[in-house]
């Protein structure tokens, strides 16, 4: 009798086991979809993670072993890889009411009604409120802003150009990118360069840099991603202190009875929208502190990596450091750079997409079917994630002859208009694309100006 209890138990344990965990696997093979094979719990983690290869790396490789749209498996999940353009544009832009979410595999504790996490109406209701902050008339006032922290920033690169000094040029353009996106975003005007507001940059990096065992746990066992985030200290942290410090803020406009005429940032366009009578319009407190963690999530980082990318770039291709440094000098003379100079210099926005192609930061975009849809012979279920391999896109040889070679002369004009309009992604695409745009090419912009005031950048090699 007792041997008949366990062995039903041990059954009925392997059928659900096979339910769960083996079943799922045949999603692809069933469509007939090729891909790497899954392994029962892991997946295809094991072909995906292959030989140390980043995630981007790997996708390239098996695009062109699988062709352009190809599945794998995150655990049991199956998730589909859409590499071609014709598709992308439909997923993205043209059918985008059936896949307007981003597909997410578990929930950041703290961040779950961040814009990038939110669905359907909640996400249409936040991101239109939002929409309107960074048009070219608010960037235009915005721009002396964005010009004083550059001014400090090109100081502080004299100093060590004159003393002949090499510096790590990521620190001072981490400190840069957040002092702008604070001022821009908050109204408030931290002085991050000059020392001081170590908390706040470290929040920020804390908020992006959540622990990859955490991550990694998460996506194994997503249901349980708050607690396994509440061990990473420095992460909860981080999102604690900004949280604060936005409370904070909205607490004082709110007794100063501040308006959008006295402050034209992102907080003040949302504070206005939480006193909104419809509803379709409205915004909670915690929706609006979730946003500015979202910002300094979304906008740090990817910022100064940008500029970043673009200064090691300039550093190692001279030609194009001194044609742009004669550009500049002809534009700008002796004056101050003004917004609408920023407009007239081509090469140097040539340049910054020439480096967004090569390093984009945000290297896959994430969508999933709000309902079962149709597309170019393929079905996408509900729900199923749908990665699209950006950076792999960036480096595809039948787009982009020579991927490797850094030459900004790929966005000519005659040559932008010949390309696909899905070949180039760096702020994603469509309806859901990056808020904000702007910030980035007018951060890299100014500090790509530094060569104006005779600072040439050069790379040196560390050894310590
Ligand atoms: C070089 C700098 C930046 C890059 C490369 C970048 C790239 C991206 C990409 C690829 C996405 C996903 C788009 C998609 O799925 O189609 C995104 C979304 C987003 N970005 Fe950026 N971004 C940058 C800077 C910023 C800044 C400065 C801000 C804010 C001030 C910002 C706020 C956001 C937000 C809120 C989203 C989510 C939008 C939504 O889901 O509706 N980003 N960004």
């Amino acid at each position: 009798m007792v041997s008949f209890f366990w062995c039903t138990v041990i059954a009925l344990i392997i059928f659900w086991f096979y339910v769960k965990f083996i079943v799922p696997l045949r999603y692809f093979k069933r469509l007939g979809i090729p891909g790497p094979s899954p392994i029962p719990i892991i997946g295809t983690l094991a072909a995906d993670t292959k030989d140390g290869k980043g995630n981007h790396e790997v996708q390239q490789i098996h695009l062109e072993k699988y062709g352009r749209v190809y599945g794998f498996f995150v655990g049991s999940m199956p998730a589909y890889v859409v590499g071609d353009l014709d598709i992308i544009k439909n997923i993205l832009i043209k059918e985008f009411p059936a896949f307007s979410n981003r597909a997410m595999f578990f929930k950041t504790p703290g961040l779950e009604k961040s814009l990038a996490n939110l669905r359907d109406t909640d996400w249409k209701r936040i991101r239109t409120v939002l929409n309107p902050t960074y048009t070219t008339s608010k960037m235009k006032q915005m721009f002396p802003l964005v010009n004083d922290s550059v001014d400090t920033f090109i100081r502080k690169m004299e100093r060590v150009a004159d003393k002949n000094q090499s510096i790590d040029v990521s620190d001072w353009l981490k400190q840069l990118s957040l002092e702008i996106i604070t001022a821009s975003a908050f109204g408030a005007k931290c002085n991050v360069q000059n020392g001081g507001h170590d908390r706040l940059i470290n929040s920020a990096t804390a908020i992006f840099k959540m622990n990859p065992t955490v991550i990694a746990l998460s996506f194994m066992m997503p249901r349980l991603a708050p607690l396994f985030a509440a061990f990473d200290k420095s992460f909860m942290n981080g999102v604690k202190y900004i949280d604060k410090a936005v409370a904070s803020i909205i607490k004082m406009r709110r007794q100063e009875g501040a308006t959008g005429a006295n402050y034209k940032d992102l907080l003040q366009l949302m504070i206005d929208a939480s006193a909104a009578a419809e509803s379709n319009k409205s915004l909670t407190d915690n929706e609006i502190i979730a946003q500015s963690s979202t910002i300094m999530l979304a906008g740090y980082e990817t910022t100064s990596s940008c500029a970043t990318f673009t200064a090691y770039l300039l550093a190692n291709n001279s030609e194009v450091q001194d044609k742009l440094i004669h550009e500049i000098a002809k534009v700008c003379g002796k004056q101050e750079v003004t917004y609408d100079m920023l407009g007239q210099m081509t090469y140097l926005n040539k340049v910054i997409h020439e480096s967004l192609r090569m390093y984009p930061p945000g290297y896959i975009l994430l969508r999933e079917a709000t309902t079962t849809f149709q597309c170019n012979g393929y079905t996408f279920p509900k729900g199923i994630p749908i990665f699209i391999p950006a950076y792999a896109l960036h480096h595809d040889n039948d787009i982009w002859p020579e991927p490797y070679r850094f030459n900004p002369e790929r966005f000519n004009k005659d040559l932008v208009e010949a390309r696909h309009p899905c070949a180039y992604m760096p702020f994603g695409l469509g309806p859901r694309n990056c808020i904000e745009t702007e910030i980035p090419i007018q951060v890299t912009a100014a500090t790509t100006l530094a060569p104006k005031n005779s600072v040439y950048l050069r790379v040196m090699s560390h050894t310590s």
